[in-house]
């Protein structure tokens, strides 16, 4: 058996970043949006840099219009995850692309990715928990637009509460009325640090919004002190080599740090971020590591029980996720 086809648990995975290209052109046809500048001629997403990225993928977003279109979605995102080997995922749901952060709207954009989570389980035996998420360009009010929407949809579904985008703009200590408002509600806190800020994103991270999980965070590497830091608070690390390699931060998998940072007893997880942009999936994550660093099958169930000590959802979810682990 390859290690590909192990059971896998992903715990960074972008709701609008995980559509197919496929799917935003059927939805740019149905509603006759001009959407010809978000594709490469190979019908993939065409983009040259991190920032061009963002625009991209909000642009491919635009055709996102309603409950129904996050609905499709997800059907799409867990049927794709499941035969990956995936059993849970967290994914980041942005109330920007759901609602523009009203409440109301929010809540019917949640019943229906809800509903169609629900069915997916059914059918595939995988669970999906929606982390709410700002996105840090988009700047400070509306984070706290977004983490109300959080606070009053907490519990069950909706276990966290996260920030992604530019961290070229504002700092994370910019943000920390929204993040105290969500952990006030009883989530669980992540904030994208340490993939386009240096180490000292990450400081700022665990110092100013109290996380308890970093996305990405892999340039803590350049910092010894940090690494120190991260290992005495068990913080653990989303990480995504294959998004990192596409968008330039490490020329391949064999150059990443996750290995490193694991030898010095970093908790490390494996996620795919946005799959179709970056050209990749969880098999191949699983399949590029093990060819980089001869990872078995012991590494990948140590990986996993990271991931699964740090998902943001109640013990009889975790309880239930272990069996399928164990099953496998
Ligand atoms: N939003 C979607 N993917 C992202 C990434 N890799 N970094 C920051 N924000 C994002
Ligand atoms: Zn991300």
């Amino acid at each position: 058996m390859s290690v590909a086809d192990l059971p896998k648990i992903e715990l960074h995975l972008h709701h609008e970043g995980a559509a197919p290209p496929a799917f935003i052109k059927q939805l740019a046809h149905e509603k006759n949006a001009d959407l010809s500048k978000v594709f490469a001629a190979d019908g993939g997403y065409a983009f040259e840099n991190f920032v061009h990225f963002l625009s991209v993928y909000e642009a491919a977003s635009s055709v996102l219009t309603g409950p129904e279109e996050f609905a499709r979605l997800t059907t799409a995102i867990l049927e794709e995850s499941a035969a990956n080997g995936v059993v849970y995922t967290e994914s980041f749901i942005s109330p920007d692309f759901c609602g523009g952060g009203d409440v109301g709207a929010w809540r019917e954009y949640l019943a229906a990715i809800q509903e169609a989570a629900d069915a997916a389980e059914a059918k595939h035996g995988i669970t999906l928990r929606g982390v709410v998420t700002a996105v840090r360009h988009f700047g400070v009010e509306k984070s706290k637009a977004s983490s109300l929407c959080a606070a009053e949809t907490a519990g069950g579904f909706i276990t966290g509460f996260g920030m992604g985008g530019d961290e070229g703009q504002f700092t994370q200590g910019d943000f920390s009325y929204a993040f105290a408002q969500a952990k006030e509600a009883g989530l669980q806190l992540t904030t994208h640090a340490g993939e386009f800020g240096g180490p000292e994103s990450v400081w700022d991270a665990i110092r100013d919004l109290n996380v308890e999980r970093i996305g990405h965070g892999v340039r803590a590497i350049e910092d010894p002190a940090l690494i120190k830091e991260l290992v005495a608070r068990q913080i653990t690390l989303e990480v995504c080599p294959g998004s990192n390699v596409v968008l330039g931060l490490f020329p391949d998998f064999a150059s990443h740090p996750i290995q490193r940072l694991r030898d010095q007893g970093v908790k490390v997880t494996v996620s795919t971020d946005d799959p179709p942009f970056f050209h990749t999936t969880m098999r191949r994550e699983y399949e590029e590591l093990a060819k980089a660093f001869g990872w078995d099958a012991s590494d990948f169930a140590e990986l996993n029980q990271t991931a699964l000590d740090a998902a943001f959802c109640d013990a009889d979810t975790r309880a239930k996720v272990a069996k399928r682990l164990e099953h496998a």
